[in-house]
């Protein structure tokens, strides 16, 4: 028995890393692989949703989903921001599971930056804020989704982001729990919105991202 409870449903999802230009050979990135956003992604089509996922340079293999979703890719915040607030707009839903640099160099040098002297410096400037501006652009019908990444102080970060903004809730994941979050096969969840927080079991990324679109179903019926 599938659950098709998504059905005509569009729905726009980020993954996997960003990388941010130092020069044409080196970048600023992080650890993501785009496992569980992919899962998200997964999970949504098998459930009758129309997906489209805009994901940065993830490390997981995609081609098995290239015949179920649309996947646009890109590689730094900019391009992602520009995909997702044009997208936005013609989907009932987002979920926000890439991990965005929050900052870029405020250069990208033109050449390969050679070895000079004993120190080096690169400056760094905010980039755009997806989730937060998506959280802007949401209209009363469209239900936004976040995740948060946390180290310490896991509950107080998410639920200020989940504020911050504008999310219909977040799904906290910390890299306290051991062989969860980056590159892991499983991981670990809570779901914390402004009715109050869920407590998931440690599991693989394909059932935690069942868990995360049973709770979004919820949220769009409520709208
Ligand atoms: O890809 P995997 O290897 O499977 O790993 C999965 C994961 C650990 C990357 C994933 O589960 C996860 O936690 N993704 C969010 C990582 C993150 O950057 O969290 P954050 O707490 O820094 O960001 C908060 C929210 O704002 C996130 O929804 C993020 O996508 C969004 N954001 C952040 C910065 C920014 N400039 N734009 C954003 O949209």
């Amino acid at each position: 028995f599938e659950k098709k409870d998504l059905l005509g449903k569009r729905i726009m999802i980020t993954a996997g890393p960003t990388y941010e230009k130092i020069d044409p050979v080196r970048f600023i990135g992080n650890y993501s692989s785009g496992k569980m956003g992919f899962a998200l992604a997964e999970e949504c089509a098998r459930r009758g949703a129309e997906v489209t996922i805009v994901a940065g340079p993830v490390s997981c293999n995609i081609s098995k989903l290239k015949s179920q979703v649309s996947i646009i890719s890109v590689e730094s915040c900019q391009d992602m921001y520009d995909a997702a607030t044009e997208l936005f707009p013609d989907t009932d839903a987002a979920i926000l599971c890439a991990a965005v640099a929050d900052f870029r160099p405020a250069e990208v040098a033109e050449q390969k930056i050679k070895r000079v002297g004993q120190t080096m410096d690169i400056h760094l400037v905010p980039n755009p804020d997806i989730a937060a501006s998506l959280g802007q652009m949401k209209k009363e019908k469209q239900v936004l989704v976040g995740f948060a990444l946390e180290t310490n102080d896991e509950e107080q970060n998410a639920q200020h982001k989940l504020e911050k903004k504008n999310l219909d809730f977040i799904v906290l994941n910390s890299l306290r729990n051991e062989g969860t979050c980056f590159r892991s096969d499983e991981n670990q969840i809570s779901i914390i919105s402004r009715d109050g927080q869920t407590d998931y079991d440690k599991k693989p990324k394909r059932e935690v991202a069942a868990d995360i679109i049973d709770e979004l179903v919820r949220n769009i019926n409520r709208q």
